[in-house]
């Protein structure tokens, strides 16, 4: 068990400002434009629109992403850290495409909370709840963003209601918006009793922001038309009547969510949010580990994998490690121990993502996101320590529901289809199989889209045109067990069995009757549908 948050010790002030969130949302909910006002605002990027690239890589990145590339070491903004007033934000992009991936199940294994963005519009949408389930499995505190208000919108007692019911959760107003659509003037800040008024003519002007003392305050009708205002000063008195009030704590253990309702295109609602992830969302907190669990204020540093990211520079084949530091006071050309291979390694050349100073910072504190440039020594769930013998947990493969026999355009590249394939593997973007009886391999990936970009990846980065066919089966399970046993078990049913891309073994299936079989049969095995990474 880990300590609950409010039993926790008061942490080293560096680590203590340091704020560890992805966003979590429905493609369209407006990710990306939220993540460029956080940017904006945060300094790391000077006008919005700068760094938005269109069409199939559209996702913001930092100059410093450029100047990275510069020195030979390209990385994606797969994490971007920036300054806001006391705070230290850094934001883990969750993959957007719609495919539900294991990627961005171990993300957010790397975060301490998430900001939920949904669409005024639309609601909670299936990609939203997905994800927000994933949230709960690790009881991740979430904030909540409602966007596009400066559109016709749905009801906001609606919006909340249906946050309430479909994912279980008390929602509690911390702004409350004022009209809708072409009538949205702003919002009125339930959490500082001020009116935050929307400028629409400049984009990305911050709201003004009037301090007032109360509902009955006469400067309100100096900035609200009449009609809003009664609906504001009713619906308010209702919300607060109807509605809990804002709970640190329950907030900290993913009981309540705080809402807040904006419009980041506009910039309207952003600051108003962020000062909200500074003053609700959790400190660096303690991660799961065997034998024991690891703290942040810990004098000592350890980190753990949770992303790899292969060929960002095909002409090197170089690997980038994420790492997300558990504790301690990084420094870079420190010596850490690989736990998994007991060797040390010096990480001389880390890559950190500090947008705002556009230089590669020299140390990191724990709570932040570290690239480590590798040759595939650091997979996904290694840990590294000063030397301690500790094993980050709760990282999971799951396993594919789609398999596919995978054959090279041309049969004499077929080793190098294999090098290809284990290379992916080892990124998490695929599960590769090697049947014990036959040649070839089956790719197993958790959604279709899957295939389509990993054809076109060992295409474009191995030179290697791919063929995807029908497997006969259609599902894996890890088979674990005492190893006598599990290798008994292996040998009786060689034409279902293959290793994956760890050398474990795992059951190949056609039918779920086929795995209920098995497990009464065979009570000295069980069959898994995830495994932790090793
Ligand atoms: P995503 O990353 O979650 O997929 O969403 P993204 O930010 O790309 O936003 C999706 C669309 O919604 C974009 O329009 C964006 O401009 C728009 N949008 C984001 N925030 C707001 C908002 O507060 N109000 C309104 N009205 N629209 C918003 P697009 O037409 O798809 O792209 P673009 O042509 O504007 O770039």
């Amino acid at each position: 068990m880990l300590d609950a948050p409010s039993n926790r010790p008061a942490l080293p002030p560096e680590i203590a400002r340091r704020r560890t969130f992805a966003i979590i949302s429905h493609p369209d909910a407006g990710k990306t434009t939220l993540t460029e006002k956080f940017l904006l605002f945060g300094g790391a990027i000077q006008m919005a629109g700068q760094v938005r690239a269109k069409g199939e890589a559209r996702r913001t990145r930092s100059d410093f992403m450029a100047m990275e590339k510069d020195r030979g070491i390209s990385v994606s903004a797969s994490a971007m850290s920036f300054d806001f007033r006391d705070f230290r934000f850094n934001l883990v992009d969750t993959p957007g495409h719609s495919d539900f991936s294991e990627d961005t199940y171990r993300t957010l294994t790397a975060v301490d909370a998430a900001i939920m963005v949904i669409d005024g519009a639309k609601g909670v949408e299936s990609q939203t709840r997905k994800l927000f389930e994933v949230c709960r499995l690790r009881d991740l505190p979430i904030l909540t963003f409602c966007n596009k208000m400066d559109r016709e919108s749905r009801d906001v007692f609606e919006i909340v209601d249906e946050i309430q019911e479909n994912l279980a959760i008390d929602v509690t107003p911390a702004s409350w918006p004022i009209g809708m659509g072409r009538d949205f003037v702003g919002a009125y800040d339930m959490l500082n009793d001020r009116l935050e008024l929307m400028d629409r003519a400049d984009r990305n002007r911050v709201a003004e922001s009037i301090s007032i003392s109360g509902l009955d305050d006469p400067k309100l009708a100096e900035h609200v038309p009449d009609h809003l205002l009664d609906q504001l000063r009713e619906e308010v008195e209702m919300a607060r009547e109807l509605l809990p009030p804002l709970d640190k704590q329950a907030v900290l253990e993913g009981h309540m969510t705080p809402i807040w309702f904006g419009s980041a295109i506009n910039s309207f609602g952003v600051k108003e949010l962020m000062d909200g992830i500074g003053a609700y969302a959790p400190e660096p907190q303690p991660a799961r580990a065997e034998p024991r669990q690891i703290a942040p204020e810990e004098g000592k540093v350890a980190g753990f994998v949770f992303k790899v990211q292969a060929n960002m520079d095909p002409k090197h084949r170089d690997r980038v490690a994420f790492v997300r530091l558990a504790s301690g006071h990084f420094e870079r050309g420190m010596k850490l121990t690989h736990v998994r291979s007991k060797k040390a390694m010096t990480v001389s050349a880390p890559v950190l993502f500090l947008a705002a100073d556009r230089e590669l910072a020299e140390e990191a504190w724990a709570g932040d996101i570290i690239g480590i440039p590798n040759h595939g020594q650091l997979r996904i769930g290694d840990t590294l320590t000063e030397g301690e013998a500790l094993k980050v947990t709760g990282i999971p493969s799951f396993a594919p529901e789609l398999l596919q026999n995978v054959r090279a355009g041309d049969p004499m590249k077929a080793k190098h289809l294999e090098k290809a394939l284990y290379q992916f593997a080892e990124e998490g973007a695929a599960k590769i199989f090697k049947p014990s009886i036959g040649s070839g391999y089956i790719v197993g990936v958790v959604g279709a889209l899957q295939f389509e970009v990993l054809g076109a990846r060992i295409e474009s980065e191995y030179g290697l045109p791919v063929r995807f066919e029908p497997s006969q089966f259609t599902s894996a399970r890890w088979v674990h067990g005492p190893k006598d046993k599990v290798e008994a078990f292996a040998n009786r049913n060689k034409q279902h069995i293959a290793h994956d891309n760890d050398g474990d073994i795992v059951y190949l299936t056609r039918m779920q009757w086929d795995i209920d079989r098995i497990e009464r049969d065979h009570p000295e095995v069980t069959l898994s549908a995830t495994k932790e990474m090793m």
